[in-house]
This record gives structure tokens, sequence and C-alpha cells, in this order.
């Protein structure tokens, strides 16, 4: 069994952020919630190592989260951040209390001590803090090991049982050295080399699957979108053509995306790739929807008709093989549910369609990791990279009621825009870009005539999360080179403007 890291999760924000830098140091981590996972689990989860995150709560107040005592008599080294290092002071005698005037939020000057948590880390240096409680008094058999100003227990350790605490937040960026700090645990403490590589991930998956499926047949729905395609390339590396992939061609994706992606698969992959083309029926159902929440609803419901009559004519299938990735499962904060993703991300499907089972083989991946996967098995960059994209596509970006001379309309400006950001070269290429149609028409000259025609959007934002995010500063020139192709290339369109709100108040999309 591979050696790995459990992370206890608090319900702190960067939970599964301490996951990944686990990750990073190519050792296999778990995130798991402390309310579903017994000391029986961890006891036989072979675990080397147990971080607890931080979280909102107060260690000292009525059903604050917690766990079983008896974790700290396993021998396994732990290591608890913000919360968790509270939660271990409290858990073993220590006293925790409110910071009152003492609480501390952002970068901290600290100072670090003799510790193999900071073995060839400068002494004096900057820590991210954001507590209102703090370890006022340590457990018996604790040191402390790091100071800052008003945090007299920044750090503390037990060496002996190899527990320790941090106050501070080593996952985040802000904490300079902080990954090293992971490093050091995960190595020195743990004890644990580099053994988790996705690419052998994997290698290992396929060989799984050849020997469990054989020939048994699997149907995968695929969007285009990065997780399904990468759980079609794995899956169909294994079992080839017993895997039939559905892609549905509801006529809402970008310029010549349908057709790249039946290329893409067509061509390079041993596999059924079944287009259907039901461009009519979404248009037919769509075409009085002007409420975007309705476009929605339709688009799911067609999408799943379609995706039932067609399997339906296939014969038996076996198993129904989702891209689920990790992050879905997770966010739920109970990880023994599998989340079936929503229509949008092509899922929810019907359990009655008769499958045996479902197969989701990135189940276990965060997105970079099931990226690094893509590019292994030798996906193009468009696929690989590609910013999301919702799964009602240009519906949601066509204000009000949409026609197929608007979708062409919007693809063609939207392909524009992409094109001159794209080869722009810009320090701060967006993180989402896109056109929107809006529903406005406006006056305009061309030549000397007067014109009368649509408005176009465009959309840029920076963003880490999609959860808030800023507009893009993209210099004027190249605002005004787009505007002018757009104008010129595209007949209907005699207006361009950039969209300069930040999410919040608006969201990102405009539907
Ligand atoms: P908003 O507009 O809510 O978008 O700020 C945040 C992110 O979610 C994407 N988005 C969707 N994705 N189905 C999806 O799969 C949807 O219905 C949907 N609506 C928004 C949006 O593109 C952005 O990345």
């Amino acid at each position: 069994m591979i050696k790995k890291i459990l992370v206890l999760d608090f319900g702190g924000q960067y939970n599964q952020l301490i996951a990944r830098r686990v990750r990073d140091l190519n050792v296999y981590s778990e995130l798991k919630s402390y309310n579903n996972t017994s000391i029986e689990d961890i006891e036989n989860g072979a675990y080397s190592g147990i971080i607890f995150t931080g979280g909102p709560h107060s260690v000292y107040k009525d059903n604050a989260p917690s766990i079983d005592k008896r974790i700290f008599d396993l021998g396994i080294p732990i290591l608890g951040i913000c919360y968790g290092a509270q939660l271990i002071a409290h858990l073993l005698g220590g006293v925790v209390e409110k910071a009152e005037d003492k609480s501390e939020y952002g970068n901290t000057e600290i100072n670090y001590g003799e510790s193999d948590l900071f073995d060839s880390i400068q002494k004096n240096n900057v820590c991210f803090m954001s507590h209102t409680d703090y370890v006022s008094k340590l457990p018996n058999g604790f040191i402390v090991t790091a100071k800052t100003k008003n945090c007299p227990h920044a750090a503390f350790e037990n060496r002996d049982k190899k527990i320790y605490g941090v106050q501070f937040h080593p996952e985040v960026t802000h904490t300079r050295e902080g990954k090293e700090i992971i490093g050091n645990f995960v190595r020195r403490v743990c004890g644990l080399e580099k053994t988790w590589f996705v690419e052998d991930f994997a290698k290992e998956s396929i060989e799984k699957y050849k020997a469990t499926l054989k020939d048994k047949k699997v149907l995968l729905a695929l969007s285009g979108g990065v997780d399904s395609a990468v759980a079609a390339v794995l899956l169909s590396k294994a079992i080839g053509k017993n895997l039939y992939c559905i892609f549905v061609d509801h006529g809402l994706l970008r310029k010549d995306e349908a057709d790249n992606i039946e290329k893409v698969f067509k061509n390079n992959y041993d596999l059924n790739f079944i287009r259907v083309n039901a461009v009519d029926k979404f248009l037919n159902d769509l075409h009085d929807v002007d409420e975007p929440e309705k476009k929605r609803k339709v688009i799911g419901e067609d999408f799943i008709r379609v995706f039932e009559e067609e399997s339906k004519k296939l014969g038996k299938i076996n198993y129904l093989a989702q891209g689920t990735i990790y992050p879905d499962v997770v966010e739920s904060g109970n990880d023994k549910a599998s989340t079936i993703k929503s229509h949008h991300n092509v899922g929810g499907l019907p359990e009655n369609i008769g499958f045996d089972g479902i197969i989701e083989p990135l189940r276990d991946l965060f997105k970079d990791e099931v990226r690094k996967i893509g590019v292994s098995l030798g996906l193009p960059k468009e696929i690989v990279y590609r910013q999301p994209f919702p799964g009602p596509g240009l519906a949601v970006r066509i204000i009000g009621c949409i026609t197929k001379e608007k979708i062409k309309i919007l693809q063609d400006a939207d392909a524009i825009l992409r094109e001159e950001l794209e080869s722009s070269n810009i320090d701060n290429m967006p993180n989402q870009y896109f056109a929107v149609l809006a529903d406005t028409k406006s006056v305009g000259v061309k030549g000397d005539a007067r014109t009368y025609g649509e408005t176009v959007v465009l959309r840029c934002v920076s963003t880490e999360d999609f959860m808030t995010a800023y507009f893009t500063r993209i210099p004027f020139d190249l605002l005004e080179k787009i505007s002018n192709r757009i104008t010129n290339e595209v007949k209907e369109i005699v207006r361009v403007v950039y969209d300069i709100t930040s999410k919040p108040p608006a969201t990102i999309e405009w539907e």
C-alpha cells in the first residue's frame, strides 16, 4: 500500500490546499472530514502522518469539532495547523483562550527556534496568521518552538511523541518557506520519500481497468471539458473499443469546438466516439426561452433525454463512467458520498438506465493532477488547459431568446477575442474570457451608411477560484484591435463594449 498522509478536515478554508501541498511533494494525501472518520478508520488506514486543518470554531465551545483523544497514542506523527494546533493543546491539557486584543490577521513576523519542522528555514521570517483564539498554556511535555510579537506559542511540539502545532498557516503562499515547513513534516518527521506520481497512477489505473473490466462495456458522456476527456482517454487505453463515448452536440459550443473534439477523439484514440447531432432539438426547445435558469433546465433535461435515447441503441452496457474529480467528492465535507455531478458538467444521469455500477477513474485526483495525466496521455493543450466553460454553453451568453443566427454571430466574435488575447503575450492574461451577445440593438455607421445592429460585450476576468473575480485590465490598444476586428469581420455587430464590473457585485457570466 502506498504510504500516505491523512489531512483531517475541521472545516477551514484552506483544507484542499493542504492536501495539494502534500501531493506536490510527491506524497499521496487524503482529505477526510473529522466527523466521519473514526479512530478505527485511522488505525486501519496505514497513515504515516496526520495533519489537522484549521477551522472557524473555538475549541472550548460546546459542540466544537473534535477527535478521539486516542489518536495521540497511535504513534503516528501529527501536525496541527491553526484550529488544529489549538485542538491538540486543548485535548492534551493545555489552555486555549480568546485572543482579545492579541488576535492576528495577515502577514506577521515570526521567529523560529530549533525544530525538525524548521530545519533549513530562515529563523527570522514571515508567516500568515488568521486567528482570534490562542494557546495560552502548553500541555505537559510540550515546548515552544516559534513566537510572534503577540503569540507566545506560535509553534510548539512534543518531540518524543512527534506531535506538532503551528498557529500560522504554512499552506498559504504568504507564509514564506511554508511549503518547506510542510515538506519538513512530511519528509523529516514522517520519513516519507517521493512515492506519488500521477503518471504512475495513470499507468496503474489502466492496468487495473484492463484486468477488472475485461470485455465489459462502458459508457461515458463526453462534454469536451478536461475531466471527461481525460477519463475517456484513460479508459480507452484500458478497454479500447469497449468504451462508448457519447458527445451530445447541442450547437452551443464555441466556434469549431465540436468538430475539434470529434477530430481529437476519432483520430487519436481507440474508442467508439458517437457524436449526436441534437442541435435542432435543443434550439427548438429553447426557442422562446429567455430566462437564464429556465435555459439551464431545458438544456439539462434535453441532454439527459438525448443521452438516454442514444445509450439505449447500444444494447447492454455494464458501467457508466464519469469524470468526477476529488474536489467534487470532498466539497460536501463528506467524503463517503459520491457526488454525482449536476447536469452542466455532464452527469446527473438517471440511475434507471440499467448499469451495474459507476466508474470514476479520476475521483482521487485534483484538477492539476488530471491535467498532468491529460498531457501525459497526449491530449492537446486546448482541451487540457481549456478555460472554464459553462455546461449550458453559449445559451447563457446570448441574452434573451436563442437563434441559430445569434449563435453564429457570438461564435465569430468570441473566436476573435480569444485569438487576439491568446496571441498577445500580455502578462495579465485573464483566467476566463469570452464574448456575450447583448439583447440590445444600437445605431452605427459602416461606410457612409447608417446601420442598426448588434452589441457585443467582452468579458475578461482575473480570479483564483471563480468565487470572486476582478475585471482584467486589458491594454486599450489590444481592446481597440479586438473591437476593430469584430466590427469589420462580423457584419451584424456595430458596437463592442467592455465589461468593467467585478464579482461581486456582478457574476462572471451575464446570465
Ligand atoms: P458566475 O457567473 O456564477 O460563474 O460568476 C462562476 C463560474 O462558473 C461558471 N458557470 C457555470 N458552469 N454551468 C457550469 O458548468 C453553469 O450553469 C454555469 N454558470 C456559470 C462560469 O463560467 C464561471 O467560470
